[in-house]
């Protein structure tokens, strides 16, 4: 686990990453492209910046917490790497692919997907569809689906059987058929997991997945993401609870007003008394 994530620069002691790669993970790292790459990425908000020269390497699917103050950037970081905002400077690569222009939805469909802060559940629809909305190569009701009815049929059974199988798998079987906006805040926080599940992506990006969520649904929120990474994916998560962060997370990355001050391991960042007391409170 040594290096997976791995700071460019290391001038700045407090920018240093706590772990040295491997002679044979630095070989390694050489032929495989870093599953994600910011390259001293700056954004700025009428002028005022909210992103400093962020400079990230990831390159093993990892599970990863971003902690920070309120406005430290942390959602500004996740939209950057999303597609929904652009920087004023430096470059973005997922997988070896330059995405720093791309719209999100050519980002989505290299294998990125992520969820909301505020959720943007379709409410008035089963839980269920909501999950097979959020499927990938949808035909729809085209001419050619017309002609292809059934294809089309057929896809859609695989469509429904594979949003149950999400469904029971963060827990929600018994809810498929309710409408979205009727199940409980903690429900409609796993239903989203289940629908970014859904794009099959390969890097996955939750904003506060478990904040303001009954205790029993956010541990079984973090085992999901715990579970969901042993799969072999990427997850980034931003949380406010350093116990969640701590008792999940493989790295961690802290986040004050617009930069990476540090990232490491939880055993070693979360321990340091400077962090606890001034991004943990
Ligand atoms: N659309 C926007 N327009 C102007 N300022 C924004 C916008 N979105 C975020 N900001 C500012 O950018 C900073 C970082 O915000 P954000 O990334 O949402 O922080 P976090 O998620 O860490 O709480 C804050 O100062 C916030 O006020
Ligand atoms: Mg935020």
């Amino acid at each position: 686990m040594s290096n997976v994530l791995e700071e460019r620069t290391r001038s700045e002691p407090s920018r240093e990453v706590s772990l040295e790669p491997s002679e044979s993970a630095q070989r390694r790292s050489l032929e495989k492209p870093a599953i994600l790459d910011v390259h001293d990425v700056t954004v700025a908000y009428h002028r005022k910046p909210v992103l400093w020269d962020v400079d990230l390497v990831i390159r093993e699917p990892r599970l990863i917490g971003i902690i920070g103050p309120n406005g430290a950037g942390k959602t500004t970081l996740l939209n950057l790497l999303t597609g929904f905002l652009r920087p004023d400077s430096g470059r973005c690569l997922l997988g070896g692919r330059e995405t720093t222009h791309l719209a999100p939805h050519r980002i989505a469909r290299l294998g990125v997907g992520r969820t909301f802060q505020d959720l943007r559940l379709i409410e008035q629809v089963p839980g269920l569809e909501n999950v097979m909305l959020a499927r990938p190569n949808q035909r729809g009701e085209g001419l050619m689906a017309a002609l292809l009815r059934f294809g089309v049929a057929k896809e859609e059974a695989a469509n429904r059987e594979e949003a149950m199988r999400l469904l029971r798998f963060v827990g929600l079987a018994d809810k498929a058929a309710g409408l979205a906006g009727e199940l409980s805040y903690g429900e409609q926080k796993l239903l989203t997991i289940a629908c970014c599940l859904a794009t099959e992506a390969r890097i996955l990006f939750f904003d506060e997945p478990v904040t303001g969520v009954h205790p029993e649904i956010a541990g079984q929120i973090l085992d999901l993401l715990r579970r969901i990474t042993n799969d072999g994916k990427l997850v980034v998560f931003i949380e406010h609870d350093i116990s969640a962060v701590r008792r999940v997370a493989d790295l961690v990355i802290v986040m004050d007003d617009g930069r990476v001050i540090t990232q490491g391991p939880p055993s070693e960042v979360l321990e340091r008394p400077e962090i606890l007391e001034a991004y943990v409170g």
